[in-house]
């Protein structure tokens, strides 16, 4: 690891550290390997609070951070006929120089090191309910540290969770975080490019093209500039597939006069990115499809224009969706003598038929990325209200201050389902607009804009 990147862990540790109290103690797993099928596994991912901290992505590994910032990395011994078999580990006896922590242990030594690492401290902090087993190693550790109070040990008397702490520190990210998120958004805009590109191409040379060929583009594009994995399963939805918000790219056909919906992006060293396009099959929109095309992106472009520092994380959802039921009454989707006015369509949740997702998330490590999104100093400010919709009682509480440094997910659509009442030539269109922004302190900064976005840009690329 270079020096560079060892200091950013090494800051990150003492950060998380100085928060735990001075005589607390803090432990952290990665992942655990998953078996795919009998003797194959998934691709490895690392734990992303655990790397956040160690930027380590060998499995079987912890690290253990005591509040004066002292660090521990337990990991994969050197061992020659496994990385034979599975490639070289840094081992233990490297760790502390390659990534900068003050020690390492062999992971075989956790349950013989842990107790007497427990001994004395107030509070044990951990992941709760995230990293499976972990409480119950942590229970067995207890243990033998309660089972010396007769020597005069001391047992922790907290446990605490470690995802607040971390949470809040992952949702800023910092310049190292924005460049590489920067980096893994312009892959993933060029590999929307290019399979833009590729389906008018194969439609004009009469090929029969499905979604798997799309989706063959973008994988490709992710992997030759280096990145890892896709950060989710890509979506390549067309035709009327695109109303199933979780639909997975599979082997329908993509036709001339359809609409396909692409939400997909790459994973890179560890960060992810998240991009929706909806674009003509071959190039052309028709002119029902361009005007909800026209109508989600002016909700885009709403939802863009309050996304700043200072504006609060529903914002932009509530730009979005005015915006939205407004076009939804102009069009015909909803019958204002059957819903009413936009403040009716909005206060009864009327839209939600054609809109029901939010316009964003945060993104980072994980594509929905940890963080609060209520506002941390004014979580007791709570007021009820019934859904119209479900009926349920929701207890609204202040929504999340945006500042500098967070990123999020701006991706209103719209998805029209044949209905009675709804026009039939807005039947089985599905669209969506996701874009990546970084918020700073004059709004934000669209980092996947590699890919246009306007109707007439989209047809001009897929013309040439
Ligand atoms: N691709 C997942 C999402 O847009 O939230
Ligand atoms: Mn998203
Ligand atoms: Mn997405």
């Amino acid at each position: 690891m270079p020096n560079d990147d060892k200091r950013i862990y090494a800051r990150r540790r003492a950060q998380f550290a100085s928060q735990l109290g001075h005589d607390a103690i803090a432990i952290l797993g990665t992942a655990p390997e998953r078996a795919r099928n009998r003797d194959s596994d998934f691709p490895f991912r690392h734990d992303s609070y655990f790397y956040y901290l160690t930027g380590f992505s060998e499995p079987n590994a912890c690290l253990v951070i005591t509040g004066d910032g002292h660090s521990t990395l337990f990991c994969q011994p050197k061992d020659l006929e496994r990385e034979i078999w599975d490639g070289s580990r840094f081992g233990p006896e490297m760790a502390p120089q390659a990534l900068g922590v003050d020690g390492a242990f062999s992971a075989a030594e956790l349950d013989a090191k842990l107790p007497a690492m427990l001994e004395n401290r107030s509070a044990v902090w951990y992941p709760f309910a995230t990293q499976q087993g972990l409480e119950s190693r942590v229970c067995a550790w207890l243990d033998k540290v309660r089972a010396r109070i007769r020597y005069g040990v001391l047992s922790p008397q907290t446990q605490r969770d470690a995802c607040g702490l971390l949470d809040e520190m992952r949702l800023f990210k910092d310049e190292h975080e924005q460049a590489i998120m920067r980096r893994a958004a312009e892959i993933s805009a060029g590999a929307h490019v290019r399979a833009m590109q590729c389906s008018a191409r194969m439609l004009r040379a009469g090929q029969d093209v499905r979604e798997y060929h799309l989706e063959a583009e973008v994988l490709h594009e992710f992997r030759r500039h280096g990145s890892q994995f896709p950060a989710y399963g890509s979506i390549v939805a067309s035709g009327a597939n695109a109303c199933v918000l979780h639909y997975r790219a599979d082997a329908a056909p993509v036709r001339a006069g359809e609409l396909v919906l692409m939400d997909a992006g790459c994973e890179l060293d560890g960060y992810a990115s998240d991009i929706t396009r909806t674009f003509p099959a071959n190039g052309r929109f028709t002119g029902a499809q361009r005007a909800l095309y026209e109508l989600v992106l002016a909700s885009q472009k709403a939802a863009i224009a309050v996304t700043r520092e200072g504006a609060r994380f529903t914002e932009p959802h509530d730009a979005t969706v005015k915006v939205l039921a407004q076009g939804m009454l102009d069009l015909g989707l909803l019958d204002s003598n059957r819903v009413g006015t936009l403040e009716d369509v909005i206060e009864k949740r009327c839209y939600n038929q054609f809109y029901m997702h939010r316009t964003g998330h945060w993104l980072g490590m994980d594509v929905h990325d940890c963080g609060s999104y209520i506002e941390p100093g004014e979580v007791g400010q709570m007021d009820e209200r019934k859904d119209p919709l479900s009926g349920e009682t929701i207890l609204n509480r202040p929504s999340r201050v945006l500042r500098s440094g967070m990123v999020l997910t701006i991706e209103p659509g719209i998805y029209v389902r044949a209905a009675p009442g709804v026009p039939e030539r807005y039947h089985g269109i599905g669209i969506r607009i996701e874009d990546d922004a970084i918020v700073n302190a004059s709004g934000c900064e669209l980092i996947s804009r590699g890919v246009p976005v306007e109707a007439d840009e989209i047809e001009a690329l897929m013309r040439d």
